[in-house]
């Protein structure tokens, strides 16, 4: 039996976590989710949308699946998110943007895994009013972080039978900081000749990723850019309700969503539970759970295939029946 954090979030965290918790408990897999609230409904009662013992769950267990947190604008917290990658060390943020059954998009045979450094650069909030008309926020890049996220890409290509790493930076303007992450990919890459490498600027990227993404493999970027391109990597795969993602450090992984809480629709039974499902197949691979993870997304698919999905998909299942759907699909 497996011990996993459950972070089950706020706006549609619940729900959605709700139906994966369902899907996975009906594929025959017994995990014992250890259920730890965070977010806006535990400030007042905690003091902290992220209390401690939020941490010391997935210290402890060493593996968290994770539904979207909102992060309150203006009341002084930091957000969630960065703080629980700051906290762990997650240092590699991961996201597969490949193209699903019968989700229509713009492109076919998408399949570009995108590798986001995930502690530092321009999210290292270090920022300073310097007067009234001038703000100042510091990128901060360090050869240590850089070395750690380019081996990790290159890793991940290895493990998963990838040909290429294309490294992402605007090293032409910022030629120490973006400098020094290409040079830091660049020394690593060495070490694997087995890999080709690309370079590329950020703007030509996005440029090319919209013409012809089907150019690219795994994309290695530092966090801001990485932030950016991976939701339009999510765009080119048919939005947020199908983008899933991953934190991953040398202790701990928390899987989750590319997408927030989505109050708009909170409490609604509209929400797309299939990043999270997503997120949580790639989990289970994470921790050995292969057979499981493929019978389980086999549903998905074949839920998919036959056209039944949720309304951001162009469908009429409310997030419920679509779980309904995908646990009769499991055989
Ligand atoms: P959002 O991703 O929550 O919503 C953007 C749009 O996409 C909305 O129209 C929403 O209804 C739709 N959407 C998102 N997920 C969906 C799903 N599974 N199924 C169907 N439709 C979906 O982004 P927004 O509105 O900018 O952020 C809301 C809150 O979420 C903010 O407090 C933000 O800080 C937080 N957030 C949390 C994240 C996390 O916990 N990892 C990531 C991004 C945002």
């Amino acid at each position: 039996m497996h011990n996993i954090t459950l972070i089950n979030g706020d706006g549609i965290g619940p729900e959605i976590s709700e139906a994966v918790v369902d899907i996975i408990e009906a594929s025959g897999l017994k995990i014992n989710w250890d259920i730890q609230t965070a977010g806006e409904d535990v400030i007042e009662a905690e003091g902290s949308p992220l209390p401690e013992r939020v941490l010391e769950s997935i210290k402890k267990n060493k593996v968290a699946l994770k539904a979207p947190v909102t992060t309150p604008i203006g009341k002084g917290f930091r957000s969630v998110n960065v703080q629980l990658r700051k906290s762990l060390d997650l240092y590699a943020n991961l996201r597969p943007c490949k193209n699903l059954p019968n989700v229509k998009t713009r492109f076919s045979d998408v399949d570009i895994v995108v590798v986001r450094e995930n502690t530092e650069d321009l999210y290292a909030g270090i920022e300073r009013q310097v007067d009234e008309n001038t703000a100042e926020s510091i990128k901060i890049i360090t050869r240590r972080a850089s070395e750690r996220i380019a081996k990790f890409a290159l890793d991940y290509a290895v493990k998963n039978g990838r040909k290429e790493v294309c490294v992402v930076t605007k090293a032409n303007i910022m030629k120490l900081s973006d400098g020094l992450f290409l040079d830091s990919f660049r020394l690593v890459a060495k070490n694997y000749p087995q890999i080709k490498t690309r370079e590329i600027l950020v703007d030509n990227l996005c440029m090319q990723l919209v013409q012809n993404p089907n150019q690219f493999d795994v994309l290695v970027l530092p966090n801001l850019y990485g932030d950016i391109v991976s939701d339009l990597c999510a765009g080119l795969i048919g939005g947020l309700g199908v983008a899933q993602g991953a934190n991953i450090g040398l202790d701990c992984a928390v899987f989750e969503p590319v997408h927030g809480s989505a109050p708009d629709i909170k409490g609604q039974n509209k929400a797309n539970p299939t990043a999270l499902l997503l997120s949580a197949i790639e989990m289970l691979k994470y921790i050995g759970e292969f057979a499981y993870a493929e019978k389980i997304e086999a549903a998905l698919f074949k839920t998919l295939e036959s056209g039944e999905c949720t309304a951001d998909l162009g469908g009429k299942l409310g997030t419920k029946e679509f779980a309904k759907a995908v646990i009769e699909n499991l055989t």
